[in-house]
């Protein structure tokens, strides 16, 4: 079975916009996304178009606030101030990567949690691992979404995540410990990668390595989720090594079409989600 991103998103789009809906007609109010692009760097351009998009096809009032890749660190912290006060915003990103002189760290902890939607806040990172309610990074979240579509328990399963970032790797980790599976990170100085692999019921790939994962390192019936992207001359592919997995699996997401799609309909949903819990 190849997993159909595209379709996923597509149907969780669709229960957001009427969703709005609702909270249109209740409130006389919609979310509203405030996205903060820093910089030039290509793929961040088209990400954030991406998302612009797409809120604005689900009913969210989303805006991208551009600066020159010179911006001061105290010039956007300002903004994010004015937008934790802002009444009409319910959700704020400031796109990543960052240029060297605006420390991520500081730019991340000034944003107020509650309007967090990317989940990066230690405070919703704290929350999200002490199993206390918390938003959840698009990505892990829309891999979990994608996961429990092929199957619903997955209590004693085996997930082997590759990657420890805290934009996938580590939240993943905590979202699977929930669903009760036994759960291993592997990454760069990891021994044995390919064995520790060969045991996963759910294998997460998410390391920025090109066909990394070859068909010899997957367990039979498996489910692969493959969050990768990466080019080879024009051509974008995964993590995982697609044409070698996909007929042993029981599962695979395809990059593109996969993951990706699922990423950004998990933003609009968590933008939603700050917007009710901000004015509950
Ligand atoms: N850059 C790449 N992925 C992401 C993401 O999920 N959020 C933000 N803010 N920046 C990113």
């Amino acid at each position: 079975m190849i997993i159909d991103g595209k379709q996923e998103s597509a149907l969780l789009r669709e229960e957001i916009k009427k969703e709005i809906l609702i909270i249109k007609e209740k409130t006389n109010k919609v979310p509203g996304l405030s996205v903060i692009l820093i910089g030039d760097f290509a793929p961040s351009q088209i990400y954030v178009k991406n998302k612009e998009k797409n809120s604005k096809e689900v009913g969210i009032k989303s805006e991208i606030i551009r600066y020159p890749k010179e911006v001061t660190e105290q010039e956007v912290l300002e903004k994010i101030k004015e937008l934790n006060n802002a009444k009409h915003i319910s959700g704020i990103l400031v796109q990543l990567p960052l240029p060297q002189q605006i420390d991520k760290e500081k730019i991340i902890n000034a944003i107020n949690p509650l309007k967090d939607v990317d989940g990066f806040h230690p405070i919703n990172v704290g929350n999200l691992a002490s199993g206390y309610k918390a938003v959840v990074p698009c990505t892990p979240l829309g891999c979990l979404l994608l996961i429990k579509k092929v199957e619903k328990d997955l209590s004693g399963k085996h997930a082997v995540i590759l990657g420890r970032s805290n934009l996938n790797g580590k939240p993943m980790a905590q979202l699977l410990l929930k669903e009760n599976c036994t759960v291993t990170i592997v990454h760069s100085k990891t021994k044995n990668l390919k064995e520790e692999c060969q045991k996963a019921d759910i294998l997460v790939a998410a390391v920025g390595v090109a066909n990394l994962v070859k068909g010899d390192w997957v367990k039979k019936d498996s489910i692969i989720i493959d969050v990768g992207i990466n080019k080879i001359d024009d051509k974008i592919v995964g993590d995982v090594n697609f044409d070698e997995v996909k007929d042993k699996v029981k599962a695979i997401t395809p990059v593109p079409g996969g993951v990706g799609p699922m990423t950004i309909a998990c933003l609009l949903k968590n933008t939603v989600e700050c917007f009710k819990r901000l004015n509950s």
